[in-house]
């Protein structure tokens, strides 16, 4: 039997109260969240033994997740990843964000629904329980046109799924990208994710330049360190004397998983631990980020030092700039066409 408690996480700097939910399974496996950017917290998944661990990266206080989170556990938007030098047209209009990333803008800018606190509710459904958390994005918020009404339904199934449900709708015309930003370490935090096994079923990925934009070509995979269609281990080919990982600092890039609407586009597993993730979404890509800029300084949940790419990020979202990228898949969000997308991740032991 599942079962869900609220607490209250803590109290941002200017007061504000954070709820946190926390849904556990029988076996103890499960995970919580809090109202700050819809954050996945902790999530909890066994190993081969039994034995239960905590697989993402975070931290204890809420304020920290203000200050100085690399985006971790966080719902990104308005629009994840980079838009180039800030700028697009829509309708022929020109709209200039703020750039938060070098020239570029990163992850919804400023303040995005990372760093805004929702409003969360617990759920019951007939795939298990959750929690779904609900935001209003005014229009022009962050520079964006349209308000924006964006719910994120967090469910644990029995067999151990964390199903993300987004639904979304604009008053007008939006660029519009949503992605959730958990770092997964299938061993537990602290080590190195280098050793983990990643599939990755994408004949193509996209290469960037130096500021992480991508070029527009749609590249073959095949004989790059970015076929991942036979599992390897993410740091087999990570210091390959290669131009576009010297862009990225190692793996930073989006992949274009075969195929379209929900389907298994990813496994992440641990072959010390058994611990192992299959990814699935009906987005047009997936984010493939190796934790480069985890530096060493970070000390997270229970005083855990994060080593360098000592997790994984595996964003599934639209294409980066796909607002000035026409022959990128629409991106666009629109009054008459709501959003509902669906990301699932899996666990299981091997
Ligand atoms: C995404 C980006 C990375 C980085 C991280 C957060 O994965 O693609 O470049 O910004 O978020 O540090």
């Amino acid at each position: 039997m599942t079962t869900i408690a609220e607490d209250l996480f803590g109290t941002l700097p200017d007061g504000r109260p954070v709820r946190r939910w926390t849904v556990r399974d029988g076996s103890g496996a499960g995970f919580s969240v809090m109202e700050l950017g819809a954050t996945i917290l902790t999530l909890d998944v066994p190993d081969r033994h039994g034995a239960v661990a905590d697989v993402v990266l975070g931290f204890d206080d809420p304020s920290r997740y203000l200050t100085e989170s690399p985006y971790c556990g966080a719902v990104v938007g308005r629009v994840a990843n980079r838009i180039a030098g800030g700028r697009f047209t829509l309708g022929g209009k020109a709209c200039q964000l703020a750039c938060n990333n070098g020239p570029n803008s990163l992850h919804g800018g400023t303040i995005g629904f990372d760093k805004r606190l929702w409003s969360g509710t617990s759920v019951t459904s007939a795939e298990g329980r959750g929690v779904r958390f609900t935001l209003t994005s005014p229009d022009g918020e962050e520079g964006y046109p349209g308000t924006v009404e964006v719910s994120v339904t967090y469910v644990w199934t029995e067999d151990q799924r964390l199903i993300v449900d987004y639904a979304v709708t604009s008053s007008a015309p939006t660029p519009f990208n949503i992605s959730q930003h958990s770092y997964w370490n299938l061993a537990g935090a602290g080590t190195s994710a280098l050793d983990h096994l990643l599939r990755i079923e994408a004949d193509r990925y996209l290469p960037v330049d130096e500021t992480l934009i991508p070029t527009g070509e749609l590249a073959p995979v095949a004989g790059t360190p970015f076929d991942f269609r036979v599992a390897k281990p993410i740091g087999r080919d990570i210091e390959i004397d290669d131009i576009q990982l010297r862009h990225g600092g190692g793996y930073d890039h989006n992949l274009v998983p075969n195929g379209s609407g929900l389907r298994a586009v990813a496994e992440l597993s641990d072959p010390a631990s058994g611990r192992q993730m299959t990814l699935a979404t009906d987005q047009p890509g997936l984010q493939l980020y190796s934790g480069n800029f985890l530096d060493g300084t970070i000390i997270g949940k229970g005083g855990t030092l994060y080593p360098h790419r000592s997790a994984v990020v595996l964003e599934t979202q639209h294409f980066p700039d796909s607002p000035n990228q026409p022959h990128f898949p629409d991106a666009i969000l629109r009054p008459e066409w709501p959003l509902a997308s669906r990301t699932i991740f899996a666990f299981s032991v091997a």
